[in-house]
């Protein structure tokens, strides 16, 4: 357990470093949400600042990912994972994209399935995957110097790196980097206590409140813990960390926040094959034509001068659906359109898709996860409106921004970290603080008030959030520094 014991490989100062990414989605492949778009980013991003860092993916081979990748993949061989009691069979696949190699797990018993997460047994299955990262590595011929694992699909990597893989593996360090802490992966003891094949004092090191927590296995285990931002490492140590503060308290010395970026060539107005009409920050004027083609697209009044507003989420509380669902009637009692994109609970789904049904000219309503429409949506919208209880990192207020689109945020996480109120000066949104319907209420009327009064003002508002730097060159820097203060 104790690494500090075994010598520590020294190397030269110039010499380059050997990463792995451990994640359970990565985009292009698959992406259920933020995590997957950012782990499909940041290995090209640290590429481009530093040429000497390799990084590699390792992902599980989902049934979709297999159809729709699967004929470019090359197969390496296979091994036994074993998990306790039981010996399972892991093959292993390759496929280098954009010049970065990505090998896939495949077990059709554990990833054959149309859902990426959601099953009963989501634990053993991820269990498997984290156990699977340290026995590949001598069959892909690959042994990093760091495995760098994300949220709690991975957070057993850590763990076994130190642990059962330590005599193995003396050389390699841990980074973990939390997305979001709402989801530790806990677990009952009784039913999944002898899958992780952890004994006595190592099986402790995921065990938490009677339970077993996997995202607390890695933070106790890890060498370096990042999360997304800034403000929300703040926030997961002082009152936001569902439980772990007092866990990462204890390892502060290890955190830092790194800020995501957002893929700044995808998302880009000028030119998205998606949008109707592209443009810049020099030609803004011609965004009007993508808004009349999302109004056809919705089935709307197409009117350029009423105000689009938009939200596209995840339809689940921490995004503060909740605070929308109060002011509704009433904010569509004001001259403006109002569209919907996202998925998630059931009320949310109802509710949006009966306030569409009773106000057909004002209100648009896809209960979907569409990528292409999303676009779109950020490209012919006016405001787009975000107002979370918690937010790790948030990449829609960035993308919207790049679109010209304004957000209107709750001051939160990463949200803080991006976004500053136009009204306290030089400014790319609209912020407001408290989680309260009325405050969000007030701060969209007030955007409203500027839309419709200051189009000078407001133009220049759209210019400040399209000239905002949210490239990852920044972020994918400081990761470099990171992983080198691990040598
Ligand atoms: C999670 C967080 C989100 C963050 C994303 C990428 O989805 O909820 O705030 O942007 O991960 O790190």
């Amino acid at each position: 357990m104790n690494k500090s014991a075994t010598p520590k490989k020294t190397r030269g100062k110039g010499a380059g470093q050997k990463i792995l990414f451990a994640v359970s989605e990565v985009a292009p492949f698959v992406a259920t949400g933020g995590m997957g778009q950012v782990v499909g980013t940041l290995p090209l991003a640290l590429k481009r600042v530093s040429e000497k860092t390799e990084v590699r993916v390792i992902s599980p081979l989902y049934r979709k990912v297999r159809r729709q990748f699967g004929s470019g993949m090359e197969f390496l061989g296979d091994v036994w994972v074993h998990l306790s009691w039981r010996s399972q069979y892991c093959g292993v696949f390759k496929l280098e994209r954009d010049g970065v190699i990505y090998y896939f797990i495949d077990n059709e018993r554990y990833f054959d399935r149309d859902e990426v997460y959601g099953s009963y047994d989501d634990g053993e299955r991820f269990a498997f995957f984290s156990k699977a990262v340290p026995a590949v590595l001598e069959l892909i011929d690959y042994v990093p110097d760091i495995i760098h694992a994300h949220d709690w699909q991975t957070a057993l990597v850590p763990v076994y790196i130190s642990t059962t893989y330590a005599e193995r593996y003396p050389d390699i360090r841990t980074v973990f980097t939390i997305h979001n802490i709402e989801y530790q992966g806990k677990f009952p003891m009784a039913i999944l206590g002898d899958v992780f094949d952890l004994q006595g004092y190592d099986m402790g090191l995921v065990e938490y409140n009677g339970c077993i927590n996997l995202m607390k296995g890695a933070i106790v285990c890890c060498d370096r813990l990042t999360t997304v931002s800034p403000s929300y490492a703040q926030e997961i140590t002082s009152g936001g960390g569902y439980g772990l503060d007092s866990i990462i308290a204890d390892n502060i010395g290890k955190l830092s926040g790194i800020i995501n970026g957002i893929d700044t060539e995808f998302y880009d107005p000028a030119s998205d094959p998606a949008l109707a009409q592209k443009y810049d920050v020099d030609s803004v004027e011609k965004k009007a034509a993508n808004k009349k083609a999302l109004q056809k697209l919705f089935g709307l009044p197409v009117n350029t001068h009423k105000p689009v507003l938009c939200v596209v989420s995840r339809l689940v509380s921490h995004k503060g659906i909740d605070l929308l669902l109060p002011i509704m009637e009433e904010l569509v009692s004001d001259d403006v359109q109002f569209l919907l994109l996202g998925t998630g609970d059931d009320r949310f789904q109802l509710f949006f898709t009966e306030l569409g049904m009773k106000h057909p000219d004002k209100i648009g309503i896809n209960i979907a996860f569409n990528p292409e429409v999303s676009n779109k949506i950020y490209a012919g919208s006016d405001i787009m409106l975000m107002p979370s209880l918690s937010e790790p990192c948030g990449l829609s207020q960035m993308i919207a921004c790049r679109y010209g689109t304004v957000p209107i945020v709750r001051a939160v996480g990463g949200i803080k970290d991006t976004i500053r109120d136009c009204r306290l000066g030089e400014g790319n949104g609209f912020v407001f603080r408290n989680y309260e319907s009325g405050e969000l209420l007030d701060t969209i009327r007030k955007a409203l008030h500027m839309f419709t009064h200051h189009p000078d003002q407001w133009e220049e508002l759209m210019k400040e959030g399209m000239r905002t730097d949210f490239s990852w060159d920044l972020s994918a820097k400081a990761y470099i520094d990171m992983y080198s203060s691990l040598r």
